[in-house]
Formats: structure tokens, sequence, C-alpha cells
């Protein structure tokens, strides 16, 4: 029999556990046998193994969270360790390693691939949406919905006060789940890394815009959408400058770990069930350093240097529509 091993690696993503569920699964159907090792590329390092089998994960994927535990690691760039981990792993006669995680789990992924002889796929877990290859990685439908849920709520009570909020979004350095969550939710402006590098917004441009929105929509209530690290000091600091400077009511929401929790959508689900079968499915076929990814439909593998290196970028036409039509910064057509 094939022994693979799995692993979750850095910050954990919903779909996680199904991605988990369909690697076991898939392993048992081609009569192969799964060790996981708990805490990621740290449980590799410190031989934390178990063994999993079909029972160990029937009905774990409605749960957020990963069952065999996440860590970050920084240690594993060390090449000392990528040589004992795969120490470890040819002892316990393992042929391939399924790496769940973002981008950092996969230069793990890679760095390990230069040091060992088994086959490794990567398949993509983060709420971030990162990885360069695959139209969704798995995690970021639940972090987007969880978003909008959120600014849904905080648009209840922004309307009842007439107030500005601004909602500060995970995502690490990208703004995918800023974007799709600010259009799902009709929030009135996104502040977003894609944008600011371009052209770092002013307290002045953002309070022009507020005020500008105010006067052509006569709507009390704005919420501005904010991507982690785009403001100094974060949510709560640009709500202090704007009620201290600019005398404007308004309250900071970060929502934080929260993104990371409750029940997957199904759309996670469901990708994390195609892509966790996909990535057994590519060991079994003698494949190697590639992340199994989902692009328009179809099942594709993607050189795991290229999710990293290469970067995909935001929607333009959600950008733009959002930007220019919903949200205009400059005078509409008709006044
Ligand atoms: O990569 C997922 C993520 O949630 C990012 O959005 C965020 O920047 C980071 O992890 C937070 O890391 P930690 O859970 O280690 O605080």
């Amino acid at each position: 029999t094939q022994r693979i091993g799995v692993i979750t690696s850095g910050g954990d993503a919903p779909g996680m556990n199904a991605a988990l569920r369909a690697v076991v699964l898939a392993a048992e159907h081609y009569g192969m046998e799964v060790v996981a090792f708990r805490h990621g590329y740290k449980g590799l390092l410190n031989n934390e193994h178990i063994s999993l089998n079909a029972p160990d994960v029937l009905h774990i994927l409605q749960y957020s969270g990963t069952i065999i535990k996440s860590a970050r690691c920084p240690r594993f760039k060390e090449e000392e360790s990528a040589k004992l981990a795969a120490k470890n792993l040819d002892a316990l006669n393992i042929q391939g390693l399924v790496v769940i995680g973002g981008d950092g789990s996969f230069r793990g992924a890679h760095h390990l691939g230069k040091h060992w002889n088994g086959k490794i796929i990567g398949v993509p877990g983060t709420i971030d949406n990162d990885l360069y290859g695959t139209d969704a990685t798995i995690g970021y439908s639940t972090a987007v919905a969880i978003a909008m849920d959120a600014l849904d709520k905080i648009r209840d009570t922004a309307d009842a006060m007439d107030r500005v909020f601004i909602v500060e979004v995970m995502g690490r350095h990208a703004g995918f789940i800023g974007l799709k969550s600010a259009m799902a939710a009709g929030a009135e402006r996104m502040i977003l890394p894609e944008l600011q590098k371009d052209k770092p917004l002013t307290i002045a441009a953002i309070v022009k815009h507020i005020k500008r929105v105010e006067a052509v929509r006569g709507a009390g209530s704005y919420v501005m959408v904010l991507s982690e690290h785009q403001w100094p000091g974060g949510a709560v600091a640009l709500s202090e400058q704007l009620e201290a400077e600019y005398s404007m009511p308004c309250r900071p929401c970060l929502l934080g770990h929260i993104q990371r929790g409750g029940p997957p959508t199904a759309t996670d689900r469901v990708l994390a069930s195609e892509l966790g079968v996909h990535a057994v499915e590519l060991i079994r076929d003698g494949v190697t350093g590639v992340m199994a990814g989902l692009r328009a439909g179809e099942l594709v593998e993607v050189p795991l240097e290229e999710t990293w290196t290469k970067k995909s970028p935001l929607d333009v036409n959600l950008l733009r529509i959002q930007h220019e039509i919903f949200n205009p910064v400059k005078k509409p057509a008709r006044d």
C-alpha cells in the first residue's frame, strides 16, 4: 500500500476539515493509508503523527478550524528543518504529502521538496484568496459571507444613527475579502492594498468622498471597508481621526478572527472536497510540486512556486463598478 501524509498549516481556514476528510476518503478509496501530522510543519518536525481512517473524519466538513490542528512554523525555513522532516517522513515510509494551507505553507512545501523524494501536493486553504492559479482558495467564500453578514448588521445601526462606520477586514496583503464583501453589502468605500499601492488615500480625500456620497445620495450612513494594514493604527485610529479632526460621528469595527470560524459555506465545502480528492489522485499519478486548484470549473495543477511569485489581480470589473458606478468619486453624469 501507498502511504500518504497530510498537514494543515498556517492560519486555519473554513473548509480545511472538509479538505482533510476528502483526502482521507479518497485515500481509502484508492487503498492508500493516511498519516496526519498535528500542528502543521511543527508536528512534522516533532513527529507528532496519527493515523487517520474514514471514521476519524466523518461529519467534520461542517466545522471550521482543523481537527489535526495548525501552527505557524518560522523555523521550517531552515535547511535542517527540511532535512529532519524528510527523515521523519521516510522513517514512516510515507511516499506523498498533502499540504493544506496558504502561501507560507506552500513555500515550506517547496523547500521540503528540495530535500525529500516523496510527492508533494498543495491544497489552497486560506481565507485571503491570495494564491495565484486557482479562482478561489478554500475559506475565502466563508470569510466573505461572514464579512457581508457583519456589514449588513453594521448598516442597520449606521443608518439608524446617521453614522460613518469603518469595518476592518482581513486579507493579509490582498484586498479580495474587502472588495467582495464591500460589493455584496453595498459599502460606500473600500480601502484595499491594491488601490493603496498606486494611490494612497488621504484623510481629506476620504472626507470629501463621504460628503460627496451624502450630497448625491442623501443617505445618512456611510460604511467603509478597510483591509487590515492599510491605515496606520487601523480602523480605530481612522475613526478617531474623522471624529476629532472633522467632527464626523464615526465608529470602528474589527472583524478579526471571526472571519475564520462558523460553518463553512457550501462553496467552500465543495471546493475543499474536490481539491482534497484531486490532491490524492495527483499523488497516485506520480505528480509532485504543484497546487491542486480550480479554474473556470476545471481542476488544474499549478507549480507551487507560481502560487506566490505570480499575483492574481483583483477583478477589475468589480472594482470599476464599485468605485465609479455605485459610489462615484466624481460627479455622476446627470448633474
Ligand atoms: O492568512 C489568514 C489570516 O487570517 C490573514 O488574513 C491574517 O492577516 C492572518 O492570517 C492573521 O494571522 P494570525 O491568525 O496568526 O493572527
